[in-house]
């Protein structure tokens, strides 16, 4: 039988012969990492269909149906053998599959793209992890721009040791494709860890379609000069855009074969585009120009084996939920009628903002057009914690203060609200100005 090092050796010389620069930027974890499929659950796939088969590590009532509590199936509306047992590490083969089919219609710029399978992941926190797992080593550098969604310093930061490192996103008024530029130049020729997330948390904010374009550009010229780049695309909220002129595609598919140096990872999920937060269903997925299925299977391989050890697999019963979605002939209909909801919220929003110059005294919003989100910069003088507990204990209103800046998730709030929240904002800051 393959030892331990063999088997992650046989994934680490497939990766190497189609993408040298991917099995460069692994870390040791992700270096030593296989998926086990000689071991349990290899040998509970070769009993599969035998008439006596012991292998499995669930319990089967007499007639070999899922054991199962009545009352627990009660509520739910579905055969036991789909939710009740457990899914594979790397997912449901069917989901798998429907997902990637929805990434090439969301993204038809990776039609003729290698793509691997998605991986299935316990939602995008996890699938994040997974890519932690994969790419860093505890003291190597990950960059993201600022302002970020905090929990990428407990993460990349405090759980996997990594050094992060952030960059302005904007300059005037979109993001500051220069500054990466520099940011990425300083860094020539070694690795160079990244993480874009679009629409962003906090700000809202997605490039428009130049700003992407040059985006891959500069990743792609950047890979050219001779850094090896893993770049870990955040597409959470994707899908989520509201203004004309801004990029609707994912980073991911512009960059997925742009430079054999550039390692694009997609971590998305069901979790804020199909509106299930608590399901946790999540994906990774890889691309790079020169890998094709033998790399891109023995990176789904590593990021499944990473599933096994550290979760085993991700919740069946949300997986089916989930599949059952996309099988329906309502899903399209009723997920478009769900974003313009949230499409009206950040209208009304804006349009408040606007035809308010005098807000302008109280605080700028960041640039926004997309997502769950968008920040108020209070004016100079004015402190964000200070006006976010102002506002919980005079005005009955809650945001989140958040690296200088108050961020509203207008996602949550009937369109209606939106209007007396921002006045309550100002009212703060006036309330503030005045030394109150
Ligand atoms: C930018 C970003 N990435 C990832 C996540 C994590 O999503 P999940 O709930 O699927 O783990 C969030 C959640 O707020 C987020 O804002």
């Amino acid at each position: 039988m393959a030892t331990r090092s063999s088997k992650a050796e046989d994934l680490n010389r497939a990766i190497g012969a189609e993408c040298p620069a991917a099995l460069s930027m692994l870390s040791a974890r992700g270096r030593a990492i296989y998926f086990p499929y000689a071991g349990i659950l290899g040998q509970s796939a070769e009993a599969k269909g035998k008439k006596y088969n012991a292998t499995i590590g669930i319990a089967l009532e007499e007639d070999k149906t899922p054991m199962r509590l009545a009352c627990l199936m009660k509520p739910l509306a579905v055969d036991p053998a789909k939710v009740l047992p457990y899914a594979p590490s790397f997912g449901l083969p069917e989901l798998r599959a429907r997902w990637k089919e929805l990434m090439l219609e969301k993204n038809p710029g990776l039609k003729g793209k290698a793509v691997s399978l998605p991986v299935v992941t316990q939602a995008l926190t996890h699938g994040l992890a997974v890519a932690a797992y994969l790419f860093l080593e505890a003291g190597e550098e990950i960059l993201f721009p600022e302002p970020y969604w905090d929990n990428y310093d407990l993460l990349f930061g405090v759980s996997f040791g990594a050094r992060v490192t952030t960059f302005p996103c904007y300059a005037g008024g979109g993001f500051d494709v220069a500054g990466l530029r520099r940011v990425l130049a300083a860094r020539r020729g070694g690795k160079i860890a990244l993480l874009l997330n679009f629409p962003n948390n906090p700000t809202g904010y997605t490039p428009t379609e130049s700003e992407m374009a040059g985006l891959a550009e500069a990743l792609a010229e950047e890979a050219a000069q001779g850094s090896r780049i893993v770049a870990i695309i955040d597409d959470a909220y994707f899908g989520l855009v509201y203004e004309p002129g801004v990029a609707r595609d994912s980073l991911f598919a512009r960059i997925a074969d742009a430079h054999p140096n550039l390692l694009a990872v997609k971590v998305d999920g069901a979790t804020k585009e199909d509106y299930v937060w608590g399901l946790r269903v999540g994906f990774i997925s890889f691309a790079a120009k020169g890998a094709g299925l033998e790399a891109l299977a023995a990176l789904e391989d590593k990021a499944a084996g990473s599933v096994r050890a550290l979760i085993s697999n991700c919740s069946h019963l949300s997986q089916t939920l989930l599949l059952e979605a996309f099988k329906s002939g309502d899903y399209a209909r009723e997920k478009r009628a769900k974003h313009e909801v949230l499409k009206h919220r950040y209208e009304v929003l804006k349009r408040e903002i606007e035809t308010h110059p005098e807000y302008a005294r109280s605080f700028a919003p960041l640039p926004y057009n997309s997502g769950y989100f968008m920040c108020l910069k209070p004016a100079p003088g004015l402190d964000a914690e200070k006006l976010r507990r102002r506002l919980l204990e005079k005005y009955d209103t809650g945001l989140i203060a958040m690296q200088g800046l108050l961020r509203i998730a207008f996602s949550s709030v009937p369109a209606g609200d939106l209007p007396t929240i921002v006045r309550n904002v100002h009212l703060a800051c006036e309330e503030g100005r005045g030394g109150a």
